[in-house]
């Protein structure tokens, strides 16, 4: 039997020397999850007993770690964009990379008026979706994914975070979807290289699904198959918002290009990591505003 502060100092050492990295927050997480406290409620109790169950429970929790899975996935949940996202074995876990993707559309659909319509390709937990329709009080989304597994979660997610009657996700393969237009696609799709796979950290390579990695010989094969359907599921002048591999902005910022968008930019994150590629389809002329008086100009001239 030992106390909280004693099971988190023996739950550190355990961590560390398995070579877990960040073994200190690892172990108060696991340990607040196992006993129900907050990070608070841990340190004002350091010098009580961790009841049996509690100490169980963080015995489990601390095995499964040493073998690689991350604590997300233990906890089976993962903040992203401020809101608690569940996950299952079919959902990647949303990385914080990933909200500079959603600071980008976010910036785009403020200059925008009127109802947004937002299609998320390739959703998993529904993250991206979800966080953007938590901002957007008056926008609608769609969600596609070819894993209903994910979906299912991803429905769940929307139900929990309150945005469910202005979210749909459907089982669509992104080489074939089709139905409405949006005012704006955006997605973060597999983009590792197959060859790649095998390299990446355990964490990674024995518990997101290969399928939400996998980016074929290059890495590159989903924008090009997104891009190929865009014609049919972007409006004129809509925007498109990839989140993209540290090595990558420049090739993607050129399949967009040669695909027709204008304006295509490529916006670093947080640490100065090239992460996202977004650009306008079809009309010419810089951001939605300057594009009008381009039009405005040809009309004159012609
Ligand atoms: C990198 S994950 C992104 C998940 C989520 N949007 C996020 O950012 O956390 C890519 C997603 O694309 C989905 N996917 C892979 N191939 C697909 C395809 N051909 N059509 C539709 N979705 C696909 C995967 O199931 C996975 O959920």
């Amino acid at each position: 039997v030992s106390t909280f502060g004693e099971a988190l100092l023996a739950a550190r050492a355990r961590l560390g020397a398995a070579g877990v990295a960040n073994a200190g927050l690892d172990a108060r997480i696991l340990l607040g999850a196992a006993a129900g406290l907050e990070q608070a409620g841990l340190i004002a109790r350091a010098s009580d007993l961790l009841p049996a169950l509690a100490e169980a429970r963080f015995d489990a929790h601390l095995s499964r770690r040493i073998t690689g899975e991350p604590v997300a996935r233990i906890l089976g949940e993962q903040e992203f964009w401020g809101l608690p996202f569940r996950l299952n074995e079919a959902t990647l876990v949303p990385r914080a990379d990933t909200e500079t993707l959603v600071e980008t559309v976010l910036a785009e659909a403020r200059r925008r008026r009127g109802p947004l319509r937002i299609l998320d390709v390739g959703t998993g937990s529904g993250a991206i979706l979800i966080a953007l329709l938590s901002e957007l009080g008056e926008a609608e989304g769609v969600g596609i994914d070819v894993s209903e597994a994910a979906l299912a979660m991803a429905r769940r997610n929307a139900e929990r975070l309150g945005v469910a009657e202005r979210a749909a996700f459907y089982l669509a393969d992104f080489a074939a979807y089709s139905g409405e237009t949006f005012d704006i696609v955006v997605s973060n799709p597999p983009y590792v290289r197959s060859g790649d796979i095998a390299g990446l950290a355990r964490e990674v390579r024995d518990h997101d699904p290969h399928l939400a990695l996998d980016g074929g010989d290059d890495g590159l094969a989903a924008y090009r198959t997104i891009l190929a359907r865009l014609p049919d599921l972007l409006a004129p002048d809509g925007l498109l918002a990839f989140e993209v591999g540290h090595d990558q902005g420049v090739q993607v910022q050129s399949l967009c290009e040669a695909a027709g968008f204008r304006d295509v930019t490529v916006c670093a994150d947080l640490a100065a990591t090239p992460r996202v590629v977004s650009g306008y389809r079809g009309m010419s002329g810089s951001r939605r505003g300057n594009a009008k008086i381009e039009l405005g100009k040809l009309r004159i001239t012609g």
